[in-house]
């Protein structure tokens, strides 16, 4: 059996194969450009499930930037290259098979979604959360594993799951940095070398600042262009944009 599947039909026939049946499966859903903040996520999922399914796809619905869309990084051979120790499948589906309806259903969250991240990038949550519900239907695990990272989405996608009763166990992963405590993100090789090493003062602010707003101030101070800091639930989250490059990050208070 070839690693990679494209097809919905293929990847059923092999969910639907006796030798997954019966057996606990995880999921680590991704854009793919990956690093080794995901395969953090895949070990995981390895050693904690019989089967493990890698998902790349590129989910055109949470972009609200046509630009970001299309800058996107897309290693699909390298992806499967660092994932094939962990995983027994890829799926990598077409967006046209993903979205037969054009996006006309759709998961919308009517609080939580509307600030931090989101208050930034209208939409952006709707396209997550209804990608991973149809990736959580098509691949039917029993537990899913995403980034720290992504704070507030974690959070929205740990509701998604109550509210609508699914039967998955969402597992939350801590933030994988880079040596200089930059957070990994496929969005970093997008940095040009100087932006990219400059870039490690972010969450030092994070972390010094005594207050949010005393964070924008040294942010700013140091040349960032500042969507937003704020304190939450105990995490001090951030964005900040470099080159036209957007950077999130969270640090426990
Ligand atoms: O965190 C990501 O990479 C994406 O938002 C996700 C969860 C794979 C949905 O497209």
């Amino acid at each position: 059996m070839s690693l990679l599947l494209t097809q919905l039909t293929a990847w059923r026939d092999l969910r639907r194969a006796p030798d997954w049946l019966g057996r606990s499966v995880g999921l680590v859903p991704t854009m793919g450009a990956l690093h080794a903040g995901h395969a953090s996520l895949l070990a995981r999922a390895r050693a904690e499930n019989d089967r493990v399914v890698l998902t790349v796809f590129v989910n055109p619905t949470q972009f609200n930037d046509p630009g970001d869309l299309a800058r996107y990084p897309r290693t699909l051979e390298a992806d499967l290259g660092l994932a094939r120790p962990f995983v027994d499948a890829v799926l990598a589906p077409e967006p046209a098979a993903l979205y037969p309806d054009g996006y006309r259903y759709r998961v919308t969250e009517q609080a939580h979604s509307a600030v931090l991240e989101g208050a930034h990038r209208p939409g952006h949550f709707d396209g997550v959360l209804t990608v991973v519900l149809k990736l959580f239907n098509l691949v039917q695990p029993q537990r899913a594993y995403f980034g720290e990272k992504d704070w507030q989405q974690l959070q929205l996608i740990r509701g998604m799951v109550a509210a609508l009763l699914l039967p998955v166990d969402v597992v939350a992963c801590p933030t994988v940095r880079d040596f200089d405590g930059l957070a990994l993100s496929s969005r970093n090789r997008r940095l040009s070398p100087p932006a990219r090493a400059h870039a490690a003062v972010f969450p030092q602010v994070l972390r010094a600042a005594a207050t949010p707003a005393q964070a924008v101030a040294m942010l700013r101070e140091k040349n960032f262009d500042v969507d937003y800091v704020e304190d939450r639930d105990g995490v001090r989250l951030g964005a900040v944009r470099m080159e036209g490059v957007r950077l999130i990050d969270n640090v426990r208070l």
